[in-house]
């Protein structure tokens, strides 16, 4: 983080997009339970980027209160992390234009989530889609955050956030006026879950747009749907190895030892330990009771908090309000450095 002496600050987000799954959970808001007790923490839903592809008015303010829901399930306390939404903290959109005019075209071009989301045609993209990750930079540096706990696919966005904090420090000689944010994503304590795959093709990442219903595990997934997803997971017809080198070339294998290994706290080669040599009518069962014991608690939390809009509505407004504090100071700093007026 080369020489800033700032305080130690974690931010992330999360797109009111769709509803929260396991690999949400391992890959992020797992770690936001453990990092609030280290660093001063801001927990944000993402409106502004969730609406660079389109959003149904009415699922998207339903879909906030979700997010804020399933931080406050798994564990955020409102009490030490600010959850917010980023919609209602005007400084990201204010950082945002001053770092597109930063950020170079050339760096954009080579995003891959922009390639991946615009697809084909990408004349019929939105501008917000393809400037997307400039506002996440302004999400995270706004707060000056130093750590940014993410699943692996945000990687490639964390680093354009340090490039435009490098190059914003250096264009107008403010040495170190923002840190390099640092992602952080492995899992608690250096376990699995940075990458969760699909239930049903274990080369693709579970996401909550996947096709299949049986592909991906959604935190409001009662029991009965968990076991059942588990069980259609799919395999291959060899036993589990003894060791992690013979999960090579079995992706689906590796994924549901990972999952296991993720939520029992364990690594790969300790899961292989006890269950090396059994078949999956062994190992499906025992993992299906695991997930089961860790996420149902979590979704029928969520589903109780759900019901209550207006305590939601209080925690995100306390939480915008105790961000907008943090990030108006930076904005002001921010523009004094670059010569507006204020
Ligand atoms: P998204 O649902 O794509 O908005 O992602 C929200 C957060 O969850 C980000 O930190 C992602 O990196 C993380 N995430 C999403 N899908 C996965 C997955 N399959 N495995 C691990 N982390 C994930
Ligand atoms: N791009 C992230 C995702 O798709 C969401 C996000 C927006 C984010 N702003 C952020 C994550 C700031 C971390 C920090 O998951």
């Amino acid at each position: 983080m080369s020489g800033y002496e700032g305080p130690m600050r974690v931010l992330s987000g999360i797109q009111p997009s769709g509803g929260m799954h396991l690999g949400n959970y391992l890959g992020a808001i797992r770690k936001f339970v453990e990092l609030q007790h280290e660093y001063d923490c801001f927990y944000c839903v993402v409106d502004m980027h969730a609406i660079t592809v389109w959003q149904d008015p009415a699922k998207l303010r339903e879909q906030t209160f979700h997010i804020a829901a399933s931080y406050l399930a798994a564990g955020v306390d409102p009490k030490i992390a600010a959850i917010f939404h980023q919609s209602a903290v005007r400084a990201h959109a204010e950082l945002a234009w001053i770092f597109n005019c930063v950020a170079r075209l050339g760096w954009l071009d080579r995003m891959t989530q922009f390639k991946d989301k615009a697809g084909k045609d990408k004349e019929r993209a939105s501008v917000g889609l393809y400037t997307y990750p400039v506002l996440q930079a302004a999400d995270i540096l706004v707060y000056k955050a130093t750590h940014v706990p993410v699943g692996e696919d945000q990687k490639q966005h964390l680093e354009l956030s340090r490039d435009i904090a490098g190059k914003f420090n250096h264009d107008f000689k403010a040495d170190d006026f923002f840190p390099l944010p640092e992602p952080l994503i492995k899992g608690p304590k250096g376990q699995g879950g940075a990458r969760i795959m699909s239930l049903r093709d274990g080369t693709a990442k579970m996401s909550k747009s996947d096709v299949s219903e049986n592909a991906c595990i959604f935190l409001k997934d009662d029991a009965d749907a968990i076991a059942r997803k588990i069980k259609k997971a799919k395999t291959d017809p060899e036993p589990l190895p003894s060791e992690p080198k013979g999960l090579e070339g079995r992706p689906e294998a590796a994924n549901l030892v990972g999952i296991y290994a993720a939520l029992a706290g364990k690594s790969d080669a300790d899961v292989l330990a006890e269950f090396g040599g059994q078949g999956f009518g062994v190992f499906k069962p025992a993992l299906a009771e695991l997930v089961v014991e860790k996420i149902a608690p979590i979704g029928a939390e969520l589903n109780r908090l759900e019901a209550d809009p207006a305590y939601l509505k209080s925690v995100l407004d306390a939480g915008a309000e105790r961000a907008s504090t943090v990030a108006d100071k930076v904005v002001r700093e921010v523009k004094e450095i670059v010569g507006f007026v204020v």
